[in-house]
């Protein structure tokens, strides 16, 4: 738990989950995740987001406490009522005499969630509130990622206030600023809870960054994962990308198997892919969670799926990744097919059926093969490369 000043009368209230092993219920939390509040001290109190999960509400309230004395608080801004944010906000409704301020999607949702109706107010795109000096701007963001979403603009300090935008998993053990963190790791991480959790509505995305771009922005803000001041242009340019889908020279291969022989064919696959130069990101789908995997597919150029033959059927752990990708509409990629078969196969026609409702392209040949991979399964696998490097382009 942390409290530092970020700027003039504005102070960072936060707090690290280690314990939480999956967010939303779904998605890995093997680094952990913080939630993100903020306080702002001027004539009037506000404080910038509703809290943190409702199971960390003690040691939320706390911490809070050695910042203000919670009656001072004059506004609680709930820019997205996802409880990971909100959980704590009946408390702190009943703690302070605190103004409530939403979207009206939001307003809609605090009533739904929580019953509190009474002292909410609900503001759009282009609304303000004056603390004093300082002057706070609303701007929504229906769909980034549920239709309550809306960003907070501090005029003064010029901090954009941006919920689940621009935020990462990972905690930030003591940390606040991109500047004091390892940047590779929060910009992967930023990754993932993109493609996890905002991925679905990425045009949604696209249209919040646009509306974005005449702003000024000095810092940014976000509910979960670090502060960006230093390093603003990497995580505004790996949104830019991540919004409108922008694919690189990458392929992933995601396999499953169940003794060797899809895993000995993934392996060649991959190692003709690195000699010729490429860079290829290579998943065992039985043991590494979609969460990942769906991660480097979104800006892969190409998918190599290996999927043995089970039951008649796909390989159910490589099937699953197939309905995560389904989930988040991952569209348009190309993708090739492999997979062994004991004595009967075409257990990937479920796969194939999925991707071509993405508009997926096959790249052919299926190498399909019984038992082990012999010379003549790599001689089939090499044409699959050298169609897969036609594809992608030559390195
Ligand atoms: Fe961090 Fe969508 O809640």
């Amino acid at each position: 738990m942390v409290v530092r000043k970020i700027a003039e009368n504005v102070y960072y209230v936060g707090l690290d989950d280690n314990i939480t092993e999956f967010f939303e219920g779904i998605w890995p939390l093997p680094y952990g995740v913080s939630y993100n509040t903020y306080l702002i001290e001027d004539n009037e109190v506000a404080l910038i987001e509703p809290g943190v999960k409702k199971e960390l509400a003690a040691k939320y309230l706390d911490e809070l406490e050695t910042a203000v004395s919670l009656p001072e608080i004059d506004y609680i801004i709930v820019n997205h009522n996802e409880p990971d944010h909100s959980g704590t906000l009946p408390l702190l409704y009943r703690l302070t005499k605190a103004k409530i301020i939403a979207s009206k999607f939001g307003v809609n949702l605090i009533r739904s969630f929580y019953n509190i109706s009474e002292r909410v107010t609900s503001v759009g795109s282009g609304d303000s509130l004056k603390l004093g000096k300082t002057e706070l701007k609303f701007i929504t963001i229906p769909g980034v990622h549920w239709p309550d979403s809306m960003i907070t603009y501090e005029t003064n300090n010029k901090i954009l206030f941006s919920s689940d935008v621009f935020g990462t998993f990972g905690s930030l053990r003591g940390c606040v600023f991109d500047s004091e963190l390892d940047l590779a790791f929060y910009i992967e991480e930023a990754k993932r809870y993109f493609v996890n959790i905002i991925g679905k509505y990425a045009e949604s995305a696209a249209r919040a960054l646009e509306g974005l771009k005449n702003i000024k922005i000095e810092i940014i803000a976000p509910a979960h994962g670090p502060v960006w001041k230093e390093y603003i242009d990497s995580i505004m340019n790996l949104y830019r990308n991540l919004a409108s889908r922008v694919s690189r020279d990458k392929i992933t291969i995601i396999y499953g198997t169940m003794y060797g022989f899809t895993e000995e064919l993934a392996m060649y696959i991959a190692s003709r892919l690195a000699e010729k130069g490429f860079e290829v990101e290579v998943f065992n789908g039985v043991t590494e969670h979609p969460s990942f995997t769906i991660s480097s597919i979104w800006d892969s150029k190409v998918v190599i799926i290996g999927s043995p033959t089970y039951d008649n059927d796909a390989f159910l752990p490589i099937l699953t990744h197939v309905i995560y990708i389904r989930s988040k509409l991952i569209k348009d990629k190309k993708y090739a097919i492999f997979g062994s078969f004991g004595w009967s196969g075409k257990g990937y026609k479920k796969i194939q059926e999925i991707l071509a409702e993405l508009g997926w392209k096959l790249i052919e040949p299926i190498v399909e093969f019984q038992g082990r991979t012999t010379a003549e399964v790599k001689g089939k696998a090499d044409e699959l490369v050298n169609n897969i490097i036609r594809e992608v382009g030559e390195v």
